[in-house]
């Protein structure tokens, strides 16, 4: 087994270790207007009912209209959309009409009233169920109350951000070490 020669890493740097899951786009709606933004800081938190917890900075357009309205969706973005993705993270909802400039469509949502967006691999509709963390951490407790995947490909190629301006895109899969799961942890 590899023994590896380490050296001080400074812990404001080590999220670039912990953070690659998918980069999401969130989609939202209030007042009248819908809204976009790129997110990387989220985590699954239970899987029955389906809660994820998201971290969306209280300097964010998104954070005021996801707190207002309650509902957000989900959207798993896959690396055509990179570049997309990133002009999404370097503009507000404050200033620009992000469908429209992205040239996105949003389709209405079947059990809330944030759109969807049409061009991502999967959307999931989700509905704050606990704001006791946001006013302290900006972290946001949603549960996914509808969820919409695309029939294929089973293993979509999504953009992972690993800081410092570089994405991880999803590559190789094995099943190699599937039957030395415990079934309950499949
Ligand atoms: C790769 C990437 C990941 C990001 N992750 C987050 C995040 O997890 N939480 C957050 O609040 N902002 C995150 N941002 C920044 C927001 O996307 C950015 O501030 C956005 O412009 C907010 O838009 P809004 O003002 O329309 O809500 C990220 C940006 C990029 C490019």
């Amino acid at each position: 087994m590899k023994v590896y020669d380490k050296k001080d890493f400074p812990v404001a740097q080590i999220r670039r270790f912990l953070e690659p899951g998918p980069i999401v786009l969130v989609s939202s709606a209030w007042s009248g207007r819908n809204n976009i933004m790129t997110m990387g800081w989220h985590m699954v938190m239970e899987f029955q009912p389906s809660l994820i917890g998201c971290y969306i900075w209280s300097e964010n357009h998104s954070f005021q209209m996801v707190r207002d309205s309650k509902e957000c969706v989900i959207n798993i973005p896959t690396v055509d959309l990179a570049s997309t993705v990133v002009e999404i993270g370097n503009s507000s909802g404050r200033d620009i009409d992000k469908f429209a400039t992205f040239k996105l469509t949003a389709r209405p949502g079947t059990r809330i009233g944030a759109p969807l967006i049409e061009q991502c691999y999967a959307n999931f509709e989700c509905k704050l169920v606990d704001s006791s963390l946001i006013r302290k951490y900006s972290l946001f407790v949603l549960e996914v109350v509808k969820a919409h995947v695309a029939r294929s490909p089973r293993y979509p190629r999504t953009i992972h951000y690993r800081g410092d301006g570089v994405f991880m895109i999803s590559g190789e899969n094995t099943s190699r070490y599937r039957k030395r799961f415990k079934p309950q942890n499949l």
